[in-house]
């Protein structure tokens, strides 16, 4: 999730975010930019082009993270459609063939849901996909996941590519959002944390602990090497619990990261 204000002041940290991994290859990178102003997402759409061409830039309408919706930012876009509208028409401006999608969710409580009005903005300004997280701004991660909902949006928008976004935490739990929904995807989020070996197609329960415990040590051997040793010990600690928790003990002596290793044991 980038800021478009950030890009558009040339922070620093912010273009570190547009960093692509040494094998990653732009037309397969989908980046997020988040922000409240059309202008500000045209000039970053003007600046992320040069860099790289992307395969698509999505939107944030779906983050309820306080500080950026008092910007007018993330879900804050569910509450001004238009606005959402002018952004969309804003970036395809710059480039009528990117592909541009926007992630959203339900509304901003119950008493508002608007996903579908939402959605019938954004297709008008032009947004070829759309990602739904069925549940509400106020719900935040709380409650299923409805995707009746997301059903109801491919069957209102069928030429449009929507994504299912929510509860799929594991391979059986996306088959059933995908049979759920008649969506076109999924996207999983918390199930990936700790958890690559779902890419594989596999549930995390079936993995043997020392290809847990090898996925562990190459995930911050690849966090030294792109954010440096400070900053891997740091980072690490936030999936040790994910990748190595009910593994024997005894088994964790070959993690490679000293730092982590009291989260790791905990
Ligand atoms: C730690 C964390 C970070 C997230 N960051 C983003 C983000 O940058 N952009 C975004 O659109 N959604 C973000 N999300 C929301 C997820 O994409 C997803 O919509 C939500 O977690 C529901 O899916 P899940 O039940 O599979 O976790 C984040 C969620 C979590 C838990």
């Amino acid at each position: 999730m980038v800021s478009v204000e950030g890009l558009i002041r040339n922070g620093e940290r912010t273009f570190d975010l547009l960093r692509l991994a040494d094998n990653e290859k732009p037309e397969m990178a989908v980046v997020q930019f988040f922000g409240a102003d059309p202008s500000s997402f045209s000039k970053s759409v003007e600046i992320l082009l040069k860099q790289y061409r992307p395969l698509c830039i999505d939107i944030n309408a779906g983050c309820s993270v306080r500080k950026v919706v008092k910007t007018g930012a993330g879900v804050a876009l569910m509450g001004n459609p238009k606005k959402a509208h002018d952004i969309i028409k804003a970036m395809k401006d710059v480039d009528s063939s990117l592909l541009v999608s926007i992630k959203f969710r339900l509304g901003l409580n119950y008493d508002s849901v608007s996903y579908l009005d939402f959605a019938e903005h954004a297709a008008q300004a032009g947004a070829d996909i759309m990602t739904l997280h069925p549940r509400t701004a106020s719900q935040g991660f709380s409650g299923a996941a409805d995707h009746a909902r997301t059903k109801a949006l491919k069957e209102a928008f069928p030429e449009k590519i929507v994504i299912a976004s929510g509860d799929a935490f594991e391979m059986r739990s996306v088959d059933e959002v995908l049979s759920l929904s008649s969506c076109d995807a999924v996207m999983m989020a918390r199930g990936l944390i700790g958890n690559p070996f779902a890419f594989e197609g596999r549930n995390k329960t079936e993995v043997p602990s020392d290809e847990r415990i090898a996925a562990y040590n190459r995930h911050y051997e690849l966090l030294k090497h792109y954010e440096g040793e400070r900053k891997a010990d740091f980072l690490i600690r936030k999936f040790a619990k994910a990748y190595l928790s009910g593994i024997d003990k005894c088994l964790i002596d070959g993690v490679s990261s000293k730092a982590s290793m009291k989260n790791a044991l905990s």
